[in-house]
């Protein structure tokens, strides 16, 4: 091969294509969700965004259908039911010969405590007696950011290594959202979330090594964000589904700032697009885990 044709391969557009791909995007609708489907839309992408609230869907998809060679569709589910993930495979099943891109991304925080203490009583009130502080909330945490990776991962299996018989040199990919709050060893006042990350984590790692040992070829890797404006961290989101968190509320992080879209829309296309990515975990958190240290 000629030297300056080697030099084709190179090109941005060769490197971090989604052309032509099928994507679906839990938690579309809003915040890291939203970055991740602009991300793939614009550059090419059918993306299928999933949520529980219609009208955020049906008004990203209005909104963000503008400009973009690929496609943004609407498909309610609530990915805590085991029913709505079967629903929504068969759904895809229906519409599509195969899926390139599933990125897990829907998920809940969960209520915070204080974790500041100066004796054994006054902590076991704030962790233990706290009404916040019950089984109930660790379940519907752990149930929407871990589970829904397990499951919503599972049934899109058969259409997953269809995405990857259908091109030779792409391999499909499941990108679970974590969060360095799963890496980090402070709680940051919600244990039940931290928990839940660190988990999200671990089933990454176990599922790309079942996954791999039993002969498919479906990468399984996960983005572990720092802050970024969503409705999670901001509370709300504007008109165009936007949120935003001021600057200055984080000037502790050594970039001095929460994420951008292009920060997250960049990891993205870098974690579905690389074909030698399998298991691991891309941190992009402006140095949030160097400043708190790891466990
Ligand atoms: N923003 C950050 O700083 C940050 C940092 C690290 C990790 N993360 C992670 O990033 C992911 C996205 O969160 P975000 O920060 O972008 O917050 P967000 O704006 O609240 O987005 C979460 C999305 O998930 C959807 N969702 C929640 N429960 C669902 C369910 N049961 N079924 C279907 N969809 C559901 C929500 O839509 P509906 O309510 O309409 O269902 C919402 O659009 C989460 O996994 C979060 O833990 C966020």
């Amino acid at each position: 091969m000629a030297a300056e044709h080697s030099n084709e391969h190179f090109k941005l557009e060769n490197l971090f294509s989604v052309k032509g791909k099928v994507a679906l995007v839990t938690g579309g609708g809003s915040g890291i969700g939203l970055m991740a489907t602009q991300a793939l839309a614009k550059n090419g992408a059918k993306v299928y965004i999933t949520g529980r609230t219609e009208e955020k869907l049906d008004r990203v998809a209005e909104l963000y259908n503008k400009n973009v060679t690929g496609e943004i569709i609407p498909l309610s589910a609530d990915i805590t039911k085991k029913e709505h993930i079967q629903q929504l495979a068969k759904e895809l099943e229906s519409r599509e010969k195969y899926l390139s891109i599933l990125i897990n991304n829907a998920g809940v925080s969960s209520a915070t405590q204080n974790t500041e203490a100066e004796s054994p009583e006054e902590l076991r009130k704030a962790l233990f007696e706290d009404p916040s502080s019950n089984m109930e909330e660790w379940d519907k945490t752990y149930r929407t950011n871990v589970v829904q990776c397990f499951f919503t991962t599972t049934a899109l299996l058969p259409l997953l290594q269809k995405g990857t018989d259908a091109e030779k040199g792409w391999s499909s990919t499941v990108i679970n959202i974590s969060s360095i709050s799963g890496i980090i060893k402070a709680s940051q006042h919600h244990f039940a979330y931290n928990a839940s990350k660190a988990a999200t984590i671990h089933l990454t790692k176990m599922l790309a090594h079942e996954i791999v040992s039993s002969g498919l070829r479906i990468r399984v890797n996960n983005i572990a964000p720092g802050v970024f404006p969503s409705e999670m961290t901001a509370g709300e989101s504007d008109e165009k589904q936007k949120s935003f968190i001021p600057k200055e509320k984080y000037e502790k992080v050594p970039a001095r700032r929460p994420g951008k879209d292009e920060d997250m829309a960049s990891t993205v296309l870098f974690a579905a697009a690389n074909q030698y990515l399998n298991g691991q975990t891309i941190v992009v958190d402006g140095g949030y885990v160097l400043s708190t240290g790891t466990i």
